[in-house]
């Protein structure tokens, strides 16, 4: 082996491996565990080799900020909770120098859930904040050879999804959005990078990385290449220009993905680019409880943004798992579990007020809110977040999809001291 350095020898991280370790389990194409408070995360960074988002890199974040911002929610409490070498980035921020940021979706359905929002809401954010360019990837070729679907389909639930991603917001002028087979048609740059890192990793390692066996398509075995390659500024000449001077990026992504960005890290200093920088979210529990992840594929277990306002009604009164007591004497005796309450977590992720975050927590702890009440709560936000997001998506046209698909020059002045 030998190259694959980044603690990643050491460290179990096969397939197999990991069911031996502990009955967590998460790879970039499953994510379960035994505890209904959801996966040990502290063992997942031990395991990946990364690093915990301390109080301490929290306040130097919060220093860093432009007058007046406020860190977002999503770092208050812990949701992006790890990281790999954030403090090049924020060593960046300091000097009023930028960066850019890379994120991406595997188009595998036409329509979105809740949790799929996650690391757009916080790449939007960081984009606003830091005013910075993004590359935004859409793996259609990931999902064709996993998914077993049409390329076709895959196609048309690309487009679909770009229009919730640019409904998030994104600034048109700093934002370009791609997808695998679309971009990789037009860019000799993307390619050629994509062709480096290929000849830098063994099937060896991609199989110590991702628990690929024999009988895995060839396809798969080349893909994480791809994602690899935006990392690398020299992705895009037409944001970046033609030097070879590779800028440095910041990866918002769910923990589930590190394995594609570990690979990446490694490769890195053999092309001589910068390592890219990584902050890593929590997962957002399914309906039923935070043994699984919400997935698209189950609907009862999911909250879609194209759910009407009484389907998030009924489905979180029907199916979101409950911290609270078996019956109101005992609940009001007791009181509720919030670590499991899943009611409770979501409003973590979507209630930006912290102080009725806390009173929620104190009531419902205390017996005092009862399931109803809290479950009431979170129906609340939740229609808010999706009507919101409805009414942006319906304003984003073809035309306007075009526009952030176009390889193009974006607006913004990279402060190129070094
Ligand atoms: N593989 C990811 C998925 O299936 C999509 C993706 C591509 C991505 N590049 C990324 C996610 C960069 C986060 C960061 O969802």
């Amino acid at each position: 082996m030998g190259s694959l350095t980044e603690k990643l020898i050491q460290l179990p991280d096969s397939t197999e491996d990991q069911c031996k370790q502990d009955e967590d389990f998460v790879d970039p194409w499953t994510v379960t565990c035994s505890s209904q408070s959801g996966p040990d995360y502290d063992k997942l960074i031990a395991r990946f080799g990364s690093a915990r988002v301390t109080d301490d890199l929290l306040k130097r974040f919060e220093a860093a900020l432009p007058a007046g911002a406020k860190l977002h929610r999503f770092l208050r409490r812990g949701i992006f909770f790890s990281h790999r070498d954030i403090e090049p980035i924020l060593n960046k921020i300091e000097k009023g120098e930028k960066f850019f940021l890379y994120t991406g979706r595997g188009p595998s359905s036409a329509s979105l859930h809740v949790g799929h929002l996650i690391p757009f809401i916080f790449t939007k954010w960081l984009q606003d904040t830091f005013d910075v360019p993004l590359v935004i990837q859409l793996t259609d070729d990931e999902k064709y050879l996993w998914r077993g679907l049409k390329l076709d389909n895959i196609k048309r639930h690309s487009r679909e999804n770009i229009k919730d991603i640019i409904a998030c917001g994104f600034d048109v002028e700093k934002t370009f959005i791609f997808t695998d087979t679309d971009y990789i048609s037009k860019s000799q740059a993307f390619y050629e990078n994509i062709l480096k890192i290929q000849r830098l990793v063994t099937f060896n390692q991609v199989k110590g990385i991702f628990g690929f066996g024999d009988s895995d398509c060839i396809g798969k075995i080349a893909f994480p290449a791809i994602q690899a390659a935006p990392s690398f500024s020299t992705s895009f000449p037409q944001i970046f220009g033609t030097s070879s001077k590779c800028q440095l990026c910041l990866i918002p992504c769910a923990i589930d993905q590190d394995p594609y960005f570990r690979m990446t890290r490694d490769v890195a200093p053999k092309l001589k680019y910068p390592k890219p920088s990584l902050l890593h979210s929590t997962f957002l529990p399914a309906l039923g409880g935070a043994m699984t992840k919400m997935s698209a594929s189950d609907s009862n277990n999911s909250i879609f943004l194209t759910d009407s306002a009484n389907e998030i009604k009924n489905k979180i009164n029907k199916y979101a798992f409950s911290g609270g007591g078996g019956t109101i004497e005992e609940h009001r005796e007791k009181g509720g579990n919030c670590d499991v309450d899943v009611s409770y977590q979501y409003l973590r992720y979507f209630l930006d007020d912290d102080d009725r975050l806390e009173q929620i927590h104190r009531d419902y702890s205390s017996g005092q809110m009862l399931t109803g009440e809290i479950k009431k709560e979170i129906i609340t936000v939740l229609q808010d977040l999706v009507i919101k997001h409805r009414q942006a998506r319906k304003e984003i046209t073809d035309e306007i999809v075009d526009r952030f698909m176009t390889p193009r020059s974006l607006n913004f002045t990279l402060n190129t001291t070094k």
